[in-house]
């Protein structure tokens, strides 16, 4: 008996990785799975793989940039299995650069592959899982959301994949879909195209660390879980907090110039935000906990 007995999934961008793993692990796991991935070659490999150990699987090489090719993926899967209960939207893609450097091809393929390609083909599967009577979709974030040199545009698109999620979990709560977004970290081509992640992640965290996370938030075992931001990072396994409106919330009739550089002389600067992944402090707030170490 496996979580996922029963269950017919979509992974995009299965062909390697990381999505690679959450398809094994799914098919392992009793789950008929759609490995899609533009990289037609692999997916066909991953699909044969799977079926190679008596798992159900076919391979899909559609973009999940185009609204009508997600819509193929998805319903590739109804096809060939007669149903959909899961989704992971896994298929992404970066690259560093000084953000004054950025170039605007480079922007766009990034936002088209790792957002719009999230909404497309999670619009596709929720049509599809309302229809059904419920489901579960795991979007794949990134704690690069926090912020991250070199990487803004990512950031962003990772930001935007983690406002989305909690956004749909809202909408989508009556109709019995779960959704949850995961911030996975692993040794894959992704990092091994980055000397620094190369430097920073340990050789230990696989792809096959995080998938029984993934497997969990598809699984009716995760029933009542929606709405969360979940990381797994080797031996951490943790919640992300959601943003809030932080205290002091500050009244006054009209905010001037004046007012508003008053608070900040004063009452707000102690509440300054350390910013990014890295906690990295603004020269006011360093400048209050260590005075004469503003560099
Ligand atoms: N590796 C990490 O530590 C890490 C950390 C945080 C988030 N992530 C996220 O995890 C996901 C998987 O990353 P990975 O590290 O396995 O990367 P990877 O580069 O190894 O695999 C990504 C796969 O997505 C596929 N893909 C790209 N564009 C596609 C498209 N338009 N349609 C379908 N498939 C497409 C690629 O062909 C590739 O096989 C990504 O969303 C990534 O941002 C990875």
């Amino acid at each position: 008996m496996g979580i996922l007995d029963g269950k017919a999934v979509v992974i995009t961008g299965a062909g390697r990785g990381l999505g690679e793993a959450y398809a094994m692990h799914a098919a392992q796991a009793g789950a008929a799975v759609v490995v899609n991935d533009v990289d037609a070659d692999l997916a066909e490999q991953v699909a044969e793989h799977i079926r190679g150990y008596g798992g159900r699987a076919v391979a899909s090489t559609h973009t999940v940039t185009d609204p009508t090719e997600a819509e193929k993926i998805v319903g590739m899967c109804l096809t060939e299995f007669g149903r959909l209960d899961g989704l992971v939207n896994n298929a992404g893609l970066n690259y560093e650069t000084l953000p004054w450097e950025d170039d605007p091809d480079s922007v766009r393929r990034t936002v088209e592959v790792n957002l719009l390609g999230v909404i497309y083909t999670g619009i596709a599967a929720m049509r599809v899982m309302r229809e059904q009577g419920g489901g579960s979709i795991v979007n794949i974030s990134s704690g690069a959301f926090f912020g991250q040199r070199k990487l803004a545009t990512y950031a962003a698109t990772k930001g935007a994949v983690a406002s989305l999620s909690t956004s749909w979990a809202l909408d989508l709560e009556t109709e019995n879909i779960r959704v949850n977004a995961v911030c996975p970290v692993a040794h894959t081509r992704m990092v091994w195209k980055s000397e620094r992640s190369l430097r920073a992640i340990p050789a230990d965290r696989t792809p096959g660390k995080v998938a029984p996370l993934v497997l969990f938030l598809l699984s009716d075992d995760a029933e009542g879980i929606t709405g969360q931001i979940v990381r797994c990072n080797g031996r951490q396994l943790h919640l992300v907090g959601h943003p809030y409106f932080k205290q002091p919330v500050l009244e006054s009739d009209t905010w001037d110039t004046t007012s508003v550089k008053r608070v900040f002389d004063g009452v707000l600067q102690a509440h300054l935000e350390p910013f990014g992944l890295e906690k990295r402090m603004p020269p006011r707030l360093r400048e209050l906990v260590e005075p004469g170490q503003t560099a």
